[in-house]
């Protein structure tokens, strides 16, 4: 980690910073902890490197650490309340340190602290600083602010200027140590409104970075040592950045030149909306390699009336038609997607029109969840709400047929060879997992030194969370 302590400021109870090298803070300790989907992890990853700059290291335990961030997900049930239990065990901690004479400063980030915003320092007077999703790039001013003494610092407007342009370029040696694989935010914030969700007030206006930027970034990841970028944005096939030419490029056209990288072997994409699905991704499909065979597209219902309710601008019917244009350019690829049921008015037949889609699809693998109402969404103003019993009876209902569909699927790659990119260690000694093409996991007994590598693997087993495979040069050489 650089040494950069000269700029830091103090956290409290430390000295001010001074510009006698033995008297810089070091050794701060932060302990981040991550909630929800993959945007905030690479946010996590982002908030590090700029305290990295700071002069802080990461710690895995909140008891060590001088500053705590909650970096907060809105999207799953009572997530406000879940911050909030966690807040009141940060308060216990915090007070046992300031016993050892030891100062806690915690943070709130990520959406949960975009939608409540004032009312969390309100409810839980613990919180020193509460910050949006776009506010990151600021750390370093909170905690300037902080260590002066400043409570209850509350940031959740959307900021003009790019937060890209003030984080730090992701660090090579961080993501080398944490592996192969690594995320890559090309856009973010969704101007969709469908009727139950809160991103777009959480996440704001869509944005998408400049294609250059986005490259530069990938080049760096692959210096590094990273094999697979997953782009990622909140509705990431409405990606419209600007190009080398000034004007707006398309995510088909972004991949095919992040394609060119070398040393870059496998790209994908998430999450994406069925409406912005346009020939020049579908063709990227079809055309580019390294964009692998996977796409989580999500339908959340297979009913006209209540796609309509949801304001999914999209019919079961254009869905369908989308995905048979997709499969036409790509045969293999394997379907994922987000369902809500019970959503309101939702009845027997508009559930059965779900259920008919998902057999008419044939999904690799899905998420399905209960409708709950998120505050300040329209859907949750509405009265005709479905009784929480046929909510639960209609999840585990469809979840029975998406479990299925996924073991026929796991099942219909038992006997192929499959290239697997090995990113993670088994759980039992001499075993390497990675990633198949189709983003399952394969569990294969390996040496060591196949970590990183992507290696053919032949598929013995498909069970119903992942595969089991051996290598396939072992096979031959048997
Ligand atoms: N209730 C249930 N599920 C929701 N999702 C988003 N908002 C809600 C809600 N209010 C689900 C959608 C979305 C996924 C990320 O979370 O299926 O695609
Ligand atoms: Fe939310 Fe996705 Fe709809 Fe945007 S497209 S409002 S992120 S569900």
């Amino acid at each position: 980690m650089p040494d950069r302590s000269d700029t830091v400021p103090a956290l409290p109870g430390e000295a001010a910073p001074s510009s006698r090298p033995q008297d810089r803070p070091k050794d701060r300790k932060v302990f981040i902890k991550t909630y929800g989907c993959q945007m905030n992890v690479y946010d996590s990853e982002r908030m590090s490197d700029v305290l990295g700059d700071m002069a802080f290291s990461e710690t895995e335990t909140p008891e060590d650490a001088d500053l705590v961030i909650l970096n907060t997900c809105h999207i799953r049930e009572k997530a406000a309340e879940k911050v909030y239990s966690e807040l009141g065990r940060l308060r216990l901690l915090k007070e046992e340190r300031a016993k050892a004479g030891k100062e806690t400063v915690i943070g709130v980030a990520g959406c949960v602290a975009q939608a409540e915003g004032e009312e969390m320092i309100r409810r839980a007077p613990v919180v020193d600083m509460v910050f949006g999703p776009q506010a990151y790039h600021r750390l370093p001013q909170f905690l300037e602010k902080a260590a002066r003494g400043e409570r209850g610092l509350v940031e959740t407007d959307f900021p003009v200027e790019d937060k890209f342009d003030e984080l730090p370029a992701a660090k090579a040696q961080k993501t080398l140590a944490r592996g192969k694989t690594a995320f890559l935010t090309v856009q973010e914030g969704c101007d969709k409104f469908c009727t139950f969700c809160v991103v777009p007030y959480t996440r704001g206006a869509e944005y998408s970075r400049p294609v250059s930027r986005i490259e530069a970034e990938a080049r760096r990841l692959v210096d590094a040592g990273v094999r697979e970028v997953t782009l990622l944005g909140q509705n990431v096939n409405a990606f419209h950045g600007e190009g080398a030419d000034g004007k707006p490029w398309s995510l088909g056209r972004l991949v095919t030149v992040l394609a060119d990288i070398e040393g870059l072997e496998r790209i994908r994409y998430t999450t994406s909306h069925p409406r912005d699905m346009d020939d020049e991704l579908i063709q990227a499909h079809g055309a580019v390699e390294k964009l692998m065979p996977y796409l989580h597209l999500p339908v959340q219902s297979g009913s006209d009336k209540i796609l309509e309710a949801m304001n999914r601008q999209h019919t079961a019917e254009s869905y369908l038609r989308l995905i048979e244009r997709i499969r036409k350019s790509r045969p293999d690829i394997a379907l994922s997607s987000d369902f809500i049921v019970g959503f309101p008015g939702e009845t027997e037949e508009d559930f059965e029109a779900t259920l008919a889609l998902v057999r008419e699809v044939g999904y690799a693998q899905a998420y399905s969840f209960k409708y709950s109402p998120r505050p300040g969404t329209p859907a949750s103003n509405e009265e005709v709400q479905v009784p929480e019993e046929v909510k639960t009876e209609r999840l585990a209902r469809l979840q029975a047929l998406l479990n299925e569909q996924q073991n026929v699927f796991n099942a219909s790659c038992e006997g192929r060879t499959l290239p697997v990119l090995f990113d993670r260690k088994g759980r039992k000694p001499g075993q390497l997992v990675g990633r198949s093409p189709y983003l399952q996991s394969v569990h294969v007994e390996a040496p060591e030194e196949f970590f990183g590598q992507l290696v053919p693997v032949k598929i013995l087993r498909g069970g119903a969370n992942s595969l089991e495979g051996a290598l396939a040069a072992s096979l031959a050489a048997e």
